[in-house]
């Protein structure tokens, strides 16, 4: 594997200029910015103020959440955006899933995203987690195979409401 080492770290304000950098890149590229606690639509200063309290403590009817940056430790560039939510409600436990993730388009192909998953692992194992539930669209072929490469274990297909129901892969991984 030819990746730097990378860290998952939470949100801080000296990652500002990194975060910013990231979601304009994903503007550029349109891609999904999975995983990202909703970058997308929120400025860098309200999207920390929602990681810091609004995952822990979520008034928006969603479960907790810990919304991590995967850093590269060189040089301290933002290299994925991952979500982990402690729990399971309705909708996640149908198609949504315990973890989201993202890897900045330039820095694809190099096993960031496999890497990110199993450090999320290691966190969700320390916080009790004993089963992950993993999904994805059935078209996103790289991110199946970042979940099989994790040791994700298919289920089944199902429709998701959130997304005009596109079929949604969930696969299980125990810890
Ligand atoms: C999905 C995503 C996170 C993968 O990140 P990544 O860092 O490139 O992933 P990795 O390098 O760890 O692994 C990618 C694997 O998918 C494979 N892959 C990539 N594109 C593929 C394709 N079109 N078809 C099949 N396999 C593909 C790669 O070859 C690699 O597998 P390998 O190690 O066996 O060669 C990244 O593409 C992304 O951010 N996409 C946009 C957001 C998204 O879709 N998030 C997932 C939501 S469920």
């Amino acid at each position: 594997m030819n990746y730097m080492a990378i860290t998952l770290i939470q949100p801080n304000e000296e990652h500002r200029d990194e975060v910013e950098a990231y979601k304009a890149a994903f503007v550029v590229s349109g891609d999904t910015m999975a995983g990202c606690g909703a970058l997308e639509k929120l400025t860098f200063d309200g999207w920390l103020e929602r990681a810091r309290d609004g995952m822990a403590n979520p008034s928006w009817g969603k479960v907790p959440a810990t919304q991590f940056m995967a850093v590269d430790q060189t040089d301290g560039n933002v290299i994925g955006m991952m979500q982990l939510r402690h729990t399971l409600n309705d909708a996640l436990l149908e198609s949504g899933g315990h973890i989201g993730y993202s890897v900045h388009p330039a820095h694809r192909g190099k096993g960031y995203a496999t890497e990110m998953v199993r450090l999320c692992l290691d966190q969700a194992r320390e916080m009790g987690i004993d089963k992950v539930l993993i999904v994805c669209d059935e078209d996103n072929a790289a991110s199946a195979r970042v979940i099989e490469k994790s040791g994700g274990v298919y289920e089944d297909t199902r429709p998701n409401p959130d997304k005009g129901g596109t079929p949604t892969k969930r696969y299980w991984i125990t810890l």
